[in-house]
């Protein structure tokens, strides 16, 4: 039992190495391509086997790996911080629609904020982790969102804990107006992004790396004349 538990960690953790993976990639190939970086940070976690059982014991999940597995989703978990909202967007598209990802569930608490004003997009995912014994379908769950959403899901997160759930009034009302004013500023941000990318931003990193491949490719050919 206790090496059933090992082993469920070990391949989520395997999981979340694989998901860090792609993330990376995608982030180093968007920068090649577009010239910025669309994501802040990356955060990943696997549920200790404390908070595992305790999940399993509010739920009234069978006690064996196997029904946790296919009850407990968010085992491993990755949280993408993006720069802005369209990048959430391009990064749940761009992740989901990989061949060896099979999405499971998506849930866009942008479009649809909770009513405490949580925004977020949520992908459970499935994806291959290969061991010696052949590939393990294992579920990863990836939480998307800005800067200013991860903010205020921290805040309220802490605000939560404090008050074991039942936040005053007060806080309730005053979460919920930071979560407008967090959109505010993400709108505002976004097109304050826009309006200098259109005015060449891009085009001048774009010329700078130009001017070095050219260098590199002069110096390339000159070497292969000496060569010759
Ligand atoms: P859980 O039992 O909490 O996993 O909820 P769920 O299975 O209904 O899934 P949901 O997609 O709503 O939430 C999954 C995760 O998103 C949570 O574990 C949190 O990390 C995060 N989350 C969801 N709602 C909130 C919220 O209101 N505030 C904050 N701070 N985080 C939230
Ligand atoms: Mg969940």
């Amino acid at each position: 039992m206790r090496d059933d538990f090992a082993r469920l960690q070990m391949e989520h953790e395997f999981a979340v190495d694989e998901v860090l993976t792609k993330v990376s990639i995608l982030q180093r190939e968007f920068m090649h391509l577009h010239q910025y970086n669309p994501i802040e940070h990356v955060t990943s976690r696997v549920k200790s086997l404390e908070s595992i059982l305790q999940k399993v014991a509010k739920r009234g999940i069978d006690w064996n790996p196997q029904a946790i597995r296919a009850n407990l989703t968010d085992i491993a978990g990755v949280r993408i911080t993006c720069s802005f909202i369209a990048d959430t967007h391009r990064i749940l598209k761009t992740l989901t629609s990989q061949t060896d990802v099979k999405v499971i569930e998506v849930k866009d608490y942008i479009a649809n904020p909770k009513p405490n004003g949580y925004k977020s997009l949520h992908a459970i995912i499935e994806i291959p982790v290969f061991l010696s014994t052949g590939p393990v379908p294992v579920t990863v769950e990836v939480q998307i969102r800005t800067i200013a959403m991860d903010f205020w899901a921290s805040l309220e997160h802490k605000i939560y804990y404090k008050y074991d759930g039942a936040v005053p009034d007060r806080l309730v009302a005053d979460l919920s107006d930071a979560a407008d004013a967090a959109e505010q500023l993400d709108r505002r941000m976004e097109q304050l992004h826009t309006e200098v990318r259109g005015a060449g931003s891009s085009a001048e990193a774009a010329d700078t790396s130009d001017e070095l491949e050219e260098e590199l490719l002069l110096r390339l050919w000159q070497q292969s004349r000496q060569n010759t």
